[in-house]
């Protein structure tokens, strides 16, 4: 507890958030939050199925917990999401007998409806502290035809979903920041520049699309830091916000490897990597405002189980919630200037 705040050392630069689970705001870990982090994001409880299970029922308080949090302890907050093809409810796509909709012009117009009643209801609850919104989430998909992802949403209405959605939350609260967020902005050159050109042809629609989110989820060895700042420079000139909206780090870089614990010579490198990427975003500051890591320490990290690994590695915290090398390397990071 006697260490820097990373959030201090940082705060002239960025804004500096964790994604949290409302069992995070607890004891040592809700400490340790406080301590080092002024923004938070909802992991799962802020997305439509969590919000509204079912048509017209709406589920607040695992969204309150968290939201109450950021009140009680001034911290900002992002909103996450408003629309997504994952983790939304199937009502939305289903007529009122359970059928699945259809295409035509009258499913287009209740879909658009629910979407316009599901933004404006849970905007309007958390208006006060929420001061970002990932209105869209992954509409990206670079293996279409038009590059747009071909989600329920998409059959049912085009794009007219990422439109209604931008207006609607504008019309809510002006004030707030409504970002289009997406993965792997900053190792694939062929998506990112298809998100670039649909923010710009957005934006010259008059959709009020106000900044662009990177999620980057990377790992110990990909992408270069190269990579990475051309993503910002491309996106830079659109002359909207930037955020990394879920950063975390895998310490593997291939398949079939599981370290348990991790093996101190990687946590190293990992650090000295955390350390580069600062440096690079430090360097960036003019054109991003705030970095949010998805999640604080290891024990909860969305990335164990996954493809392959049975446990990873990839945030500031360890799973007793000690600094990790990778800690220190955003503190050295902040000396260098
Ligand atoms: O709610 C059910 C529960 O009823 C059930 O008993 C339990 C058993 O597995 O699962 C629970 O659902 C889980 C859900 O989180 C809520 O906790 C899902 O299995 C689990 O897959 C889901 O994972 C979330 C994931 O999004 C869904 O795709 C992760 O916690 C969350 O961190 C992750 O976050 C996403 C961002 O929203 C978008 N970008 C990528 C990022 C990482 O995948």
């Amino acid at each position: 507890t006697d260490i820097p705040s990373l959030y201090k050392v940082l705060e002239k630069d960025f804004i500096l958030g964790a994604e949290v689970q409302p069992i995070d705001l607890q004891g040592d870990s809700g400490k340790l939050l406080k301590q080092h982090f002024n923004s938070i994001v909802a992991g799962n409880q802020m997305k439509p199925e969590s919000i509204q299970p079912m048509e017209g029922v709406f589920n607040w308080g695992p969204a309150d917990e968290i939201a109450n949090f950021a009140r009680e302890n001034n911290l900002y907050m992002r909103g996450h999401t408003l629309v997504w093809h994952q983790q939304v409810p199937k009502w939305f796509f289903q007529d009122k007998q359970g059928k699945d909709l259809t295409p035509s012009p009258e499913s287009k117009q209740l879909v658009l409806e629910r979407l316009e009643i599901h933004i404006r209801t849970l905007m309007n609850r958390y208006k006060d502290v929420v001061d970002a919104w990932d209105v869209v989430n992954e509409v990206i998909d670079p293996s279409t035809n038009d590059g747009m992802r071909h989600s329920e949403w998409y059959q049912l209405t085009g794009t007219d979903y990422i439109d209604t959605a931008f207006r609607v939350a504008h019309e809510v609260d002006p004030n707030a920041a409504l970002f289009i967020n997406d993965y792997n902005t900053e190792s694939d050159p062929k998506k990112r520049q298809i998100l670039y050109d649909f923010v710009k042809a957005e934006t010259a629609k008059g959709v009020p699309i106000s900044g662009v989110g990177h999620q980057m989820h990377i790992s110990i060895s990909y992408p270069s830091i190269q990579s990475v700042r051309d993503t910002f420079n491309l996106f830079a000139d659109l002359g909207v916000k930037q955020e990394v909206t879920e950063l975390d780090m895998s310490v593997y870089n291939g398949s079939n490897q599981n370290y348990n614990p991790a093996p101190d010579n990687v946590l190293i490198q990992q650090g000295e990597r955390y350390k580069e990427l600062f440096d690079m975003f430090r360097s960036m500051k003019d054109k991003l405002s705030r970095i949010t890591f998805w999640g604080m320490s290891d024990d909860t990290t969305w990335l164990s189980g996954r493809n392959g690994h049975t446990l990873d590695y990839p945030l500031p915290f360890d799973s007793q919630y000690q600094a990790k090398p990778a800690y220190w390397g955003m503190v050295d990071s902040s000396h260098a200037w």
